[in-house]
């Protein structure tokens, strides 16, 4: 069995800044209340004309470089996103073409928040199992142009941000590796958190009256969400913890899912970490679904948060309801 190394990190946001100020003038809210209820102080919405695939290809050509890696030498590309350019096909197909990437497999998965989570197992078992060699992973996300901006959505409006991260995974014989990954899912909670059109349950996929009802934004029952989160967190955590006989003690970084950072701090508070266990960059960026995750592990690269051999674990939980955690040694 051959060894998975994350070689390369790479991370991409839109330029236009928008502050919880900002978004006070479009809504009834306010900063304080969205500081004090999730931790965010801005988010990076994209400008008129940008594309999830520029957001997509920008960070996956940095985290490339950053691995040393040609583009001749992908052999399958794996993106996880809620918000493809178009209904189909994905956005996996764009980035083959944008990257200039060989006839090579290219793979949508959409688990929502947790799509990362499920497409770094997804590369190791490809890896692993000597289908694949050297993977690109993308999370991407424009979520500011699904979002209803009048008050009746600004319980949804105020945490989501765009962007996109990236990284290569490649076989290795060294010691890094994603050691074991637990990933679940509970469809009974489908509409607890979604987006339900458009559907192809309508003739045209949307018409007048689904806008007018709104049912074209996203929608969520949040003290739901927010109890299951900590619950599901916690759980994915000590599952690859014990799998991979593990302590606590012994992670140098867990890398959640940036929700919230009250469900952040739930879930550290349940654990005992300490606070330089975990990562959170929420206050500049929001919610950015498949996107935070490599988000954040590409910052906390470059801070210097990781060296090779560290343990790690990369956890989230989203929409379907889905869940799930990667233990990876760095
Ligand atoms: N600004 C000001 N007031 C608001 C806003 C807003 N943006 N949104 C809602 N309110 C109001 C409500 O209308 C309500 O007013 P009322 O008391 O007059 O009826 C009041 O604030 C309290 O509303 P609640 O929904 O009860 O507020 P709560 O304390 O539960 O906080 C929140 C809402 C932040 C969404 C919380 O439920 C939460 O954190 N849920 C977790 C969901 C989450 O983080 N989702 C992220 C996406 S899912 C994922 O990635 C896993």
């Amino acid at each position: 069995m051959r060894n998975v190394a994350i070689i390369g990190t790479g991370f991409h946001v839109p330029e236009r800044v928008v502050t919880n100020d900002d978004l006070a003038k479009m809504m009834d809210t306010s900063d304080d209340w969205i500081r004090e209820r999730s931790g965010i102080r801005e988010r990076h919405w994209i400008a008129p004309g940008q594309t999830g695939r520029e957001l997509a290809a920008a960070a996956a050509r940095m985290a490339l470089d950053d691995a040393g890696v040609e583009p001749d030498n992908i052999d399958m590309v794996i993106c996880a996103t809620v918000s493809s350019d178009c209904a189909f096909p994905g956005n996996g197909v764009l980035l083959q073409q944008d990257l200039g990437l060989g006839l090579i497999a290219a793979l949508d998965v959409r688990t929502q928040c947790t799509g990362f989570v499920y497409s770094v197992a997804t590369a190791s078992a490809f890896i692993k199992s000597g289908q694949a060699d050297t993977v690109l992973v993308v999370g991407t996300e424009v979520q500011s142009t699904a979002l209803d901006l009048s008050d009746e959505g600004r319980d949804m409006a105020v945490l989501f941000g765009d962007g996109a991260g990236a990284v290569v995974i490649q076989a290795t014989d060294g010691e890094s590796d994603v050691l074991n990954s637990a990933l679940h899912s509970q469809g009974e909670y489908c509409d607890a958190l979604w987006c339900e059109m458009p559907s192809c349950n309508i003739t045209g996929r949307i018409d007048a009256e689904v806008m007018a009802q709104k049912r074209h934004h996203p929608h969520m029952n949040g003290r739901l969400v927010f109890k299951h989160a900590v619950r599901r967190f916690s759980e994915a955590i000590n599952e690859v913890l014990t799998a991979g006989g593990v302590a606590k003690e012994d992670l140098t970084l867990v890398i959640p899912h940036q929700a919230n950072l009250r469900i952040t701090e739930a879930v550290a508070k349940r654990f005992e970490l300490a606070p330089e266990q975990v990562f959170s960059n929420i206050h500049k960026y929001g919610n950015t679904t498949a996107a935070s995750i490599p988000i954040a592990l590409a910052e906390a690269v470059r801070e210097g948060r990781l060296k090779r051999g560290d343990l790690m674990v990369l956890v989230a939980f989203g929409s379907g309801f889905t869940w799930g955690a990667n233990l990876i040694r760095w």
